[in-house]
């Protein structure tokens, strides 16, 4: 039902967001889920990855939305759906004209390598703005660094790790021996995993997946606190939406390997290559973030298959303007699914 004081009669809320459209998302990053899900753990990435690519991308076709991916699977050239530029959603050949114009930053399948070795925290995710509103990051790396809300504004991209520890610790509440900090177990990482340790701060180490454990930092129960170090850019930017959603911090700054990937991302529209983008500057506005758990993390709970062909999911869906954030667990009977599994190309 639609709010009357930010909503007119199409539904739209006064930013132009339709908050119907959140179970909408919740329906594509279920079937995206879903559809990867039965490669878990077989070791077979790109099967996996396709199968959320072609799932997510059928199911916009039934989400009233003139969209455009502007985080997607890659450039036009090198993805052959969901594709950045690409238009999805029933109004995406502008035949309806009081549809929302949203601008997508998508990732069918965040975490190809937990999918394909059953670890921790595959998800499939959304996030939505209205045009023109995502930082257009290409796929590059980015240094970041994310909170929960007790630490928003205490956080800073360039001091030392020692001092964001301590100012989130306190902020939190927390000895600085009982933070924890989650670091993707790279290489890269290995003087600010030293002088976390030596500080005497926790740590979790990751193999993928930092969109998860970003999110994670902003959910009570998850044990996390703090994430820093360097991902990829476009997760950044998804990372960002959903902090914005949880009222918690981020910071990101693109970390290019070449002259060729700050060539492209001039020619995506950045302006500033070497700025410290702040969480405003990445996602501006009113945004939503879905995510459904593929394989179960800090996050969210991975497909569950049960006895009469049908299969549990855990997702999770929130929007900026209201800071709701709903946790939605739904049962899918398999075979009544449109199209039975043939839809979600098993
Ligand atoms: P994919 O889903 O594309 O495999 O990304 C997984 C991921 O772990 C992200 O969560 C993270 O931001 C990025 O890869 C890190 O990149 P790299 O593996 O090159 O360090």
């Amino acid at each position: 039902m639609a709010n009357s004081s930010t909503s007119n009669q199409a539904g739209l809320s006064s930013t132009g967001m339709d908050r119907n459209l959140a179970l909408e998302f919740v329906r594509i990053t279920e079937a995206a889920a879903l559809a990867s899900s039965k490669w878990m753990g077989r070791g077979d990435e790109k099967s996996a990855d396709q199968a959320a690519v072609d799932a997510m991308r059928k199911a916009f076709n039934s989400v009233r939305i003139d969209g455009t991916v502007v985080i997607g699977e890659g450039e036009r050239d090198e993805a052959p759906m969901l594709y950045i530029g690409e238009r999805v959603g029933q109004g995406a050949d502008g035949s309806i004209l009081d549809c929302p114009k949203i601008d997508i930053a998508l990732d069918p399948l965040e975490g190809t390598t937990i999918c394909a070795t059953g670890g921790v925290g595959a998800i499939a995710v959304i996030a939505v703005a209205e045009r023109g509103n995502f930082l257009h990051a290409p796929d590059t790396y980015m240094d970041k660094i994310a909170c929960g809300p007790l630490a928003k504004g205490k956080i800073d991209i360039d001091a030392p790790i020692e001092d964001n520890i301590r100012n989130v610790a306190k902020a939190i509440g927390k000895d600085v021996s009982e933070v924890t900090v989650v670091i993707m177990n790279r290489p890269r990482h290995e003087e600010i995993i030293r002088r976390t340790r030596v500080l005497g701060a926790r740590i979790q180490l990751i193999g993928d997946g930092d969109v998860s454990a970003a999110v994670a930092t902003g959910i009570d129960d998850a044990g996390i606190d703090l994430l820093i170090g360097i991902g990829g850019a476009p997760e950044g930017v998804i990372s960002a939406a959903a902090m914005k959603c949880l009222g918690g911090d981020f910071q990101g700054r693109l970390k290019f390997r070449n002259e060729e990937e700050r060539a492209r991302a001039l020619r995506m529209g950045v302006k500033e290559l070497d700025k410290a983008y702040s969480l405003e500057e990445m996602a501006r506005g009113d945004v939503m973030f879905c995510a459904t758990g593929i394989t179960t993390g800090p996050l969210l709970k991975g497909v569950r298959f049960i006895p009469g062909k049908k299969a549990l999911t855990h997702s999770i869906v929130m929007r900026s303007a209201t800071g709701t954030i709903r946790n939605i667990e739904a049962q899918h009977s398999l075979e009544k699914k449109p199209g039975g599994f043939g839809s979600l190309g098993w």
